[in-house]
């Protein structure tokens, strides 16, 4: 591979890390918030799950995380005696969490709430769309859904998920906290539908690393085999 070539990878790479930053935009072209979260923080992934057991598994299922998985990650790995007081409540591995089953939930709410495992995945904007969705419930500013919930981010704007986080009715004071909430549920989130990313980034810089000494061995080999040869 020529030095130039290696370059370019590395300039595209840089440019795609610059492009992720950007706003991202729902499936109709709705800018969405910008969700502070990281992946790697361990404090973060901690409170989010805190909000998902406590609050969304009240509707929400999560079937492809496990208890060994929430013991395993080493950006949760939580202990054996705080996982058995989580599984004590909601039964992680059963498939569905909830005390719901699907039909009541249709029943109640009028569309089955959706396993959440992969979620962050499947939505365009990922952790910005669930930390977006979960701020934006409005009190119906133009009376577009008289007999529903108003969400600004969500695709549409009626949405079937009654407020979760008490955000329509919130003061000014717990505007903060909501939003953190918020965030920490869609880093959460983010860190379930995808629990190998951070290994992959590492082993991602080990691989460019390597290809940075590679590149210096090969020219400096370079250099010394051509050193006799007269130009
Ligand atoms: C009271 C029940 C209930 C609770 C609690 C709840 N949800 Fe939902 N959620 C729903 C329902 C119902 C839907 C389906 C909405 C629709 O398709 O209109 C939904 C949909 C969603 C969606 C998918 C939106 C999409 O694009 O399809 C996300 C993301 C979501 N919820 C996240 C959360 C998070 C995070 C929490 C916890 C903070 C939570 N939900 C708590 C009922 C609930």
């Amino acid at each position: 591979m020529k030095l130039k070539n290696i370059l370019m990878a590395v300039v595209a790479m840089t440019s795609l890390m610059v492009a992720s930053g950007a706003v991202q935009a729902n499936e109709h072209g709705v800018a969405l918030k910008h969700a502070e979260i990281d992946v790697t923080d361990q404090e973060q992934l901690r409170r989010g799950l805190t909000v998902f057991t406590d609050v969304c598994m009240g509707c929400h299922s999560a079937k492809y995380i496990t208890y060994k998985g929430l013991m395993d990650y080493p950006e949760l790995s939580l202990s054996r005696e705080a996982v058995d007081e989580l599984r004590g409540e909601h039964p992680l591995t059963a498939g569905l969490i909830t005390d719901l089953s699907p039909e009541d939930a249709k029943v109640s709410y009028g569309k089955v709430p959706p396993d959440l495992s992969v979620i962050a995945n499947a939505r365009r904007g990922g952790p910005d769309y669930i930390y977006s969705v979960l701020t934006g419930f409005e009190h119906d500013p133009a009376g577009k859904v008289p007999d529903g919930n108003f969400n600004e981010y969500f695709p549409g704007n009626r949405i079937a998920m009654p407020d979760p986080l008490g955000w329509l009715d919130h003061d000014e004071a717990d505007t903060a906290e909501l939003e953190a909430q918020a965030q920490d549920v869609a880093a959460f989130l983010a860190f379930i539908a995808d629990p190998h990313q951070n290994e992959r980034r590492i082993i991602g810089c080990w691989v460019l690393g390597f290809l940075v000494v590679l590149t210096l061995v090969l020219y400096l080999l370079k250099k010394s085999v051509w050193s006799d040869v007269k130009h």
